[in-house]
């Protein structure tokens, strides 16, 4: 089955996102059939850590599925987030090439880091830290994404600081008007 139209903006925006690519290529294997709704949607919620406006426009052109029924699914199962859980999302991949190169170490570094499990939030709403199994870009493992911005090839040395970095200069990471 043929891949369905991209919105030209929705391509410059996302092209170096690899929760993006995910997504796509999630959409491709499953061959845009609307029956693969669930398992894209789970898909998305791991890389991104919610569901997004936008994200799920763009999946709901992509499935063909009006807009109105990707938003009931969403919002009927609880494993689905529409927003951040809090105000930023720090997403450690924990796929195979990930974890065997520290990936699960970083997870824990960070969860002594801000006295939370993995899929909590900060009791201040300020991080929310959750896992992905393979964000699609293996060969930057093990890679974190704070918000839209990827931290590849890192190591557990120093992350906390460097994470905290990180979220010093990101903007938030909910979507405008959310
Ligand atoms: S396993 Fe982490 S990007 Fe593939």
């Amino acid at each position: 089955m043929e891949a369905r139209p991209v919105l030209p903006d929705a391509i410059t925006a996302h092209v170096d996102d690899p929760r993006r690519r995910l997504v796509d290529q999630t959409l491709k294997r499953f061959q845009y059939r609307p029956d693969a709704l669930i398992e894209v949607l789970h898909v998305a919620q791991g890389a991104y850590g919610f569901l997004g406006e936008e994200l799920l426009s763009h999946i709901a052109c992509q499935l063909n599925i009006p807009e109105s029924q990707i938003l009931g699914v969403a919002t009927f199962y609880h494993a689905f987030a529409l927003r951040p859980r809090g105000e930023h999302c720090c997403i450690v991949c924990t796929g195979t090439a990930c974890y065997v190169k520290g990936g699960g170490e970083i997870v824990k570094a960070l969860e002594a880091a801000y006295g939370i499990q993995a899929g909590q939030t900060t009791p201040d709403g300020r991080v929310s830290l959750g896992t992905a199994r393979c964000l699609g870009t293996c060969s930057q493992a093990p890679l974190l994404m704070i918000d839209n911005t990827a931290l590849g090839h890192e190591v557990v040395e120093g992350i906390a600081g460097r994470v905290a970095a990180a979220l010093g200069k990101s903007s938030s990471g909910r979507e405008p008007g959310s």
